[in-house]
């Protein structure tokens, strides 16, 4: 059974912001509910909020002073409130209206909501709240693309009678209903305490000669939303990484590497301290047996003969291993992929497979969103939908958790 909201509240602190839309006044409940549970909370309020409900509502029903003006207030006791949201254990925008989302998927930062979330590193949630127009608009999906890959969790809005008139999606949850929400965000937050997570992602890369190397199209966007899955989770996370273009998720420990061998060698080297390895790195099959010292130069018009050699198979090695953590392996196929990537996961003694068809259009590598099928001994294969990597990596670590019980 899971525990009730004041077990899991009790003592937490939370970072409420309120927005201009209609529901604002449920915030005022919202905040009522997440005190009697024995939460702190602090509130911040858009200008647009303002209109709606006061900020001297909020401040008596929170004890603490509302972050509701950029420019003017209390000087140096403004500064310390808002470091003081900023060190809260979840950050919940409710009701988020079309403007404040489009604003946060933006970067922007000129209002006390935006400011603050821009300021913020814990995991966030947003509580959209509309017209239902407004809610189905391409522009605000597309900005909840955006915030979902970024790792903001949306707590869908209800669907019913609206305040403009019209009935269907747009409705701002009961409190009740975002009060659980919210618990369960905090409790997923910690599930990963205590296990230490060891990740490879991105491609590897093989050098022919000083300027040109053979390496692969893997962007490592699946491994760094593993790793930042399983932070955010409470894991401590070391992540082995080929070249790529992103930056180390907030609290990761990031090791760079470029070849095969150098990334075998992080691997083995952090193994005896990880609980659970995940290789979702694009590990190249082949190197050039060698490496020519000076530029390779053209021949007239005589073909370039390479000898490519096979490469430390890491997974292989690490399953081959008496001690060894729970073992999760990808399968990125084009063709067969169901048959090829169970192949791999008996080969390879794996715990968990994710299977990954990569000749569909629209995902897999570079892509942010992904469709992968879960392959465990324990069960039928699970063919999840399409969704963004930060949620495949959410589900794929949920049943890492199952398979560790
Ligand atoms: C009566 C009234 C109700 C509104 N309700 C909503 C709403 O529920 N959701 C929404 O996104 N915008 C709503 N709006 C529009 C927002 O108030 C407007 O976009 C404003 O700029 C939002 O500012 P903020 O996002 O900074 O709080 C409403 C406007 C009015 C006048």
């Amino acid at each position: 059974m899971n525990p009730s909201p004041s077990h899991i509240l009790s003592g937490k602190h939370v970072a409420l912001c309120v927005c201009g839309g209609i529901s604002a006044y449920k915030a005022a409940e919202l905040l009522r509910l997440l005190k009697k549970a024995g939460a702190a909370v602090s509130v911040a309020m858009t200008p647009g909020a303002q209109r709606f409900i006061t900020p001297l509502t909020f401040e008596a029903l929170s004890g603490r002073p509302v972050y509701s003006e950029i420019f003017e207030g209390e000087g140096t006791g403004r500064m310390e409130h808002i470091r003081s949201a900023e060190q809260a254990d979840l950050l919940i925008v409710a009701p988020a209206t079309a403007n404040t989302l489009a604003r946060m998927a933006q970067g922007l930062a000129d209002d006390p909501v935006c400011i603050l979330y821009s300021a913020y590193c814990g995991p966030v949630m947003v509580a959209p709240a509309m017209n239902d127009n407004m809610w189905r608009h391409p522009a605000l999906q597309d900005n909840l693309k955006t915030l979902r890959s970024r790792g903001v969790a949306v707590v869908e809005p209800d669907t019913g009678e609206l305040a403009c008139g019209s009935v269907g999606p747009g409705r701002l949850p009961e409190p009740e209903v975002l009060l659980q929400a919210i618990s369960e965000r905090l409790l997923r937050k910690a599930d990963f305490a205590g296990k230490r997570v060891l990740v490879t992602a991105g491609p590897t890369c093989e050098p022919l000669d000083p300027v040109r190397y053979i390496t692969n199209r893997s962007s490592g966007k699946m491994g760094y939303a593993i790793a930042q899955n399983a932070a955010e989770r409470g894991a401590e996370v070391t992540l082995v990484s080929g070249p790529t273009h992103l930056p180390a998720p907030q609290g990761v420990r990031l090791l760079s590497c470029m070849r095969v061998a150098e990334m075998r060698d992080l691997v083995m080297r952090n193994l005896p301290d990880a609980d659970v390895l995940v290789m979702t790195a694009a590990v190249g099959d082949f190197a050039p047996e060698i490496i020519e010292k000076e530029k390779i130069k053209k021949q007239g018009e005589a073909p370039l003969v390479l000898n490519l050699a096979p490469t430390p198979d890491i997974l292989k090695e690490v399953s081959a291993l008496a001690e060894r953590p729970l073992l999760v392996g990808f399968a990125a196929e084009s063709e067969n992929l169901l048959q090829a990537a169970q192949e791999k996961f008996e080969r390879k003694r794996l715990d968990l497979m994710v299977a990954n068809d990569i000749s569909a259009p629209g995902i897999g590598f570079q892509s942010d969103d992904n469709q992968v099928t879960l392959i465990s001994r324990d069960r039928e294969p699970v063919e999840l939908p399409r969704m963004s990597k930060l949620e495949i990596a959410g589900r794929i670590l949920d049943r890492v958790l199952e398979l560790s019980a």
